[in-house]
């Protein structure tokens, strides 16, 4: 049996190993970054991986320690100003678009920062009370992780010399070779939403019913190849192909390939490597995959065609992030893994839903405008971390996360 699926069939570590497997991957992860490296922030949606450092820990300090541990004082004033992201309820913030001037503190005072908040939640482990905070804390800290990844593969992408954190892998790429298999599903009516004991996010909830009409869903991602014939039939010069934003959007912004790809080869976080056929294509955007669909006479699933087909499938299988080091997508027939797929959904409350009380219903129910809804996990998503009812979401033109698409069509 595989390491990852004799995990997944294996009992959960207790929390305290858990938190502590997090936030040791976090370090691991910035290791080969330095304090330059650590600070650049290459666009208002990146952050500084030393942000994702502070951040992951500000949100411990605040909803754990601050607000559960008598007697915690801060461990420093000033600090939640800088490293709170979004929460209206806690105050002010120095504004996105600035994180990248923080040159202080410094990576090693960020360092120290988290060995004292870990050590301070050694106290609250003993409070069941507290357990679903330190669920929603580790989840949130590997999704950070999944965004430290992505976030400083832009930066260095902006350097001419194309840095490389870690040596590149030598796993070979496994899919994209003749037509895909299909999961075919009658249709009917179908159970969606988190079920059960195990942690989820709330907007995975309610769990409710869903009408699906008959579809088949690409056992596989599409790959580069097919994607290099995309473009070889003008896929980014025909009009009819797009939707009218996308349209837009490739010509103001003189599209014409994925991101990270020049001539044969793409930027990875093992610096520039020629690019494999075989592999799943990623860094697209939902404009680009729609676009693609179009192309190959498919559709995009929704997110619950998606959802009914993945509840057959084991989570902790594809290509996941296991440890620090280079991540890059390689296929595969799980449903999970290698890419985000992006779906037709837009992110949107399920019937019944409330976000959480306090600071912390902050965390998913205000950003459900405008974006759309991807499935699966990535290959910088931390192995365990999704599920079939998890629900990334993103802008329709952002692309710099290991986003891809698998193809679906009507019955
Ligand atoms: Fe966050």
């Amino acid at each position: 049996m595989p390491e990852a699926e004799r995990l997944a069939t294996a009992a959960a570590p207790p929390l305290a190993d858990r938190l502590a497997a997090t936030r040791a991957l976090s370090l691991a992860l910035a290791a080969p970054l330095s304090e330059a490296d650590a600070t650049l922030q290459s666009m208002p949606d990146a952050s500084p991986a030393k942000w994702h450092l502070a951040h992951t820990t500000w949100f411990f300090e605040t909803f754990l320690l601050r607000d559960r541990l008598p007697g915690y004082r801060l461990y420093h004033e000033a600090w939640p100003f800088l490293f709170n992201s979004y929460y209206e309820a806690e105050g002010q913030r120095i504004p996105r678009a600035k994180r990248g001037m923080l040159s202080r503190p410094t990576l090693a005072e960020i360092v120290e920062w988290r060995e004292h908040v870990d050590n301070a939640l050694a106290g609250l482990l003993v409070d069941p009370a507290s357990f679903p905070l330190v669920e929603l804390g580790i989840a949130h800290e590997q999704q950070h992780q999944e965004l430290l990844l992505t976030d400083i593969k832009h930066a260095l992408f902006q350097n001419p010399l194309g840095p490389a954190l870690w040596a590149g892998s030598a796993a070979a790429a496994r899919a994209g070779e003749g037509a895909p298999e299909w999961h075919e599903h009658p249709g009917g009516i179908a159970l969606v939403g988190h079920q059960g004991a195990g942690f989820a996010f709330d907007n995975e909830g309610p769990p409710h019913r869903i009408l699906l009409e008959p579809f088949a869903l690409a056992g596989r991602l599409v790959s580069n190849g097919e994607w290099e014939q995309f473009i070889a039939d003008g896929g980014y010069r025909t009009p009819s192909l797009w939707l009218s934003d996308g349209w837009e959007w490739v010509n103001k912004r003189n599209i014409s390939a994925p991101e990270y790809w020049y001539e044969g080869e793409h930027f990875t976080h093992a610096g520039w490597q020629v690019r494999d056929p075989w592999a799943p294509v990623c860094h697209i955007s939902y404009y680009e995959a729609d676009a693609f669909a179009t192309w190959a006479g498919a559709r995009l699933p929704t997110e619950f065609e998606w959802e009914a087909i993945a509840q057959a499938h084991n989570p902790w299988s594809g290509c996941q992030l296991d440890e620090a080091g280079p991540v890059r997508p390689v296929g595969g027939d799980s449903l999970f893994g290698d890419c985000w797929q992006f779906t037709r959904s837009a992110y949107a409350p399920y019937p019944r839903f409330k976000p959480a009380e306090g600071a912390v219903g902050e965390y998913n129910g205000k950003f459900m405008s405008g974006q759309v809804v991807l499935r699966g996990a990535s290959c910088a998503t931390v192995r365990g971390h999704s599920r079939a009812s998890y629900r990334n979401f993103f802008y329709p033109h952002q692309r710099w996360q290991f986003t891809g698409l698998r193809l679906a069509k009507d019955l």
